[in-house]
């Protein structure tokens, strides 16, 4: 399973690289707005900045919600790094534009997505990526990881090679649960990344190691 860190903040990508677990990362466009980014030619060198730090994928989303606009955006996107995903909504022009993009050999991300079939849509396009959002799902009262296991299911019986990434993951067990389910990639902020680490256990466990230790050595 790969891991992206979603975010659009430098200093979190590169402390997620730190780790040396990164394959790469996710924004979109309320990710870039957080971190204050204004105006398309900030925008593209925050992307080649990401870029820049992550050799992994780096999806960066279209604005526009027409096929023409979405192609023109998403071919100059693709110019900016060899890594550039570039990321489409789940709309009827999203999915000419993947098509396109597709027929072109520019990676895609298809993006939110909630349903199975939009799933299978997005892999009859030819997405790279697909990103069902487990959070938004749940907040719903809808079974986020459900879906993910439902598109894990179709995509091996049906032989699609569209990589399913889990997105709006909204802690450490939505990782695991993903996992289980079948995912291919997981998006997550590092704070959940981070969350994976905690276990009371292992802090009592290595304070009692530690203690030991110091009582012989001082
Ligand atoms: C996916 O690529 C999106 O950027 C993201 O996971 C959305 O998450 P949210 O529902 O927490 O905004």
């Amino acid at each position: 399973m790969k891991f992206f860190v979603d975010t659009a903040n430098l200093e979190q990508i590169k402390e997620a690289k730190d780790l040396g677990i990164l394959d790469g990362v996710t924004t979109n466009p309320s990710l870039m707005a957080k971190e204050g980014i204004k105006g398309k030619d900030a925008q593209w060198s925050h992307y080649k900045a990401i870029c820049d730090i992550v050799e992994g994928d780096v999806s960066a989303e279209v604005i526009s919600t027409d096929v023409e606009g979405m192609i023109k955006e998403g071919e100059a996107l693709s110019e900016i790094a060899p890594n550039i995903v570039v990321k489409v909504p789940m709309i009827k022009d999203g999915v000419k534009a993947i098509s396109y993009f597709t027929s072109k050999g520019i990676r895609t991300n298809c993006t939110l997505v909630f349903s199975a079939g939009q799933a299978i849509l997005a892999a009859k396009a030819g997405a790279t990526y697909v990103s069902p959002f487990i959070g938004r799902v749940d907040d719903i009262s809808w079974d986020g990881m459900q879906l993910i296991g439902e598109i894990a299911e179709i995509y091996a019986m049906q032989g699609f090679e569209t990589e399913i990434l889990a997105a709006s993951i909204r802690n450490a067990k939505h990782i695991v649960d993903a996992a289980r389910a079948g995912t291919d990639v997981v998006t997550c902020p590092l704070s959940s990344m981070l969350g994976l680490l905690k276990h009371p256990l292992t802090d009592i466990g290595l304070a009692k190691f530690l203690a030991d230790h110091n009582k012989v050595n001082g």
